[in-house]
């Protein structure tokens, strides 16, 4: 088979780019849907559950698909320097993307809320990173006001190209089951991504490569659920870090995503989202971050609306490499130390 050359390639048609423009990749995309048995079951009457592994990107998050196309266009338009807020996997992915293309990247972080993994790759992409004594809500403010008065291109989601790039994944779900789902579920932080999923997904009805649409299904935190609640959170509260959001940038187009995809704004638990994330992790051999584990939390929750014999695809929008301390402290498991005794192994291990 041809090597994958990343998503801008794959979808030029798609998007927003011309033969002039300086594509920056690492090869994003391609991601696997991958069927999930056991979360399969636990749904039941012949439902067919899929995840949409895009924590395998090359930074490890969803993000990538949406900076490939953020950066490729900043460098088109002469940008020199990029700037975002973030719970922590947009600034990895910004870091990596603009280091790439030559350019200084700024990450503005909420402090002591954000993991570890995303944070070494932040400060080893060589971000310059800002944190602030606040949360993403007010992080995203003030970096707005500074693209708007310096020299410093803005890469969160209201950016755009961002959701151009992202829209890709719904193009490879299609692409994979030869259809839209019946349901897609996602967590919600900002909701750009279930925003550009939905893109994603009409344009492909429009060209017929499918011909339904999926009911979009969005899922917070439930001490961070504005879109639930109907209105901003001013303390927003999660042990799911990336989801840690009281204001989403993305509000309008959220709701009109809801109305026309005849979808719903649902919570869970940080319990539920630990429940779901161990699943993954112990049932079906997949490893992603709490936050994403929120899209598995929400489909169990609302298992009886699903409709038989349908599939549905749940967004796991960040890898568990990310947050070794929720895994560790999670497992309810522990390293056996030993002496290097083969009797006494053999023991431990109930031989
Ligand atoms: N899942 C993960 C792992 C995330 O990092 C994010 C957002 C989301 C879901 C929600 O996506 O904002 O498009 O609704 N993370 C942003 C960040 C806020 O800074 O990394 P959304």
């Amino acid at each position: 088979a041809a090597q994958w050359k990343g998503l801008i390639e794959t979808y030029r048609s798609y998007l927003p780019v011309s033969d002039t423009t300086p594509v920056v990749t690492l090869l994003e995309g391609n991601t696997p849907l991958i069927p999930v048995p056991y979360i399969s079951e636990q749904v039941g009457r012949g439902v067919k559950v899929f995840v949409k592994y895009d924590g395998l990107n090359p930074t490890g998050s969803f993000k990538d698909r949406g900076m490939t196309m953020a950066i490729s266009k900043a460098k088109e338009l002469g940008a020199q320097a990029v700037i975002c807020a973030s719970t922590g996997n947009t600034s990895a992915s910004a870091a990596a993307y603009a280091k790439r293309a030559g350019m200084r990247a700024f990450v503005m972080i909420p402090d002591g809320y954000v993991a570890l993994g995303k944070l070494a790759q932040a400060l080893l992409y060589g971000a310059e990173v800002i944190a602030i004594d606040g949360n993403f809500d007010e992080a995203l403010r003030i970096v707005r006001q500074l693209s708007e008065n310096y020299p410093v291109t803005l890469v969160n989601s209201v950016n755009p190209y961002r959701l151009e790039g992202q829209k890709t994944a719904a193009f490879e779900v299609v692409d994979a089951l030869g259809n839209a789902p019946d349901w897609l579920c996602v967590p919600v932080g900002n909701a750009g991504n279930i925003t550009a999923y939905w893109m994603g997904f009409c344009e492909y009805h429009q060209q017929k490569y499918c011909d339904r649409l999926p009911k979009m299904m969005g899922f917070q935190a439930a001490g961070s659920a504005p879109l639930v609640a109907g209105k901003p959170i001013l303390h927003p509260e999660t042990l799911a870090t990336a989801i840690r959001i009281g204001n989403p940038a993305n509000w309008e187009k959220a709701i009109a995503v809801k109305e026309a995809s005849l979808g719903a704004f649902n919570s869970v638990t940080d319990e539920d989202i630990l429940d779901a994330y161990q699943i993954l992790a112990a049932h079906e051999g997949i490893f992603c971050e709490p936050a994403s584990a929120a899209s598995v939390a929400g489909l169990l929750k609302l298992k009886d609306e699903v409709p038989s014999h349908g599939t549905v695809v749940c967004v796991l929008t960040g890898n568990g490499l990310k947050d070794p301390d929720s895994a560790i402290r999670v497992s309810n498991n522990a390293v056996k130390s030993v002496i290097p005794d083969l009797a006494v192994v053999a023991e431990l291990m109930g031989f």
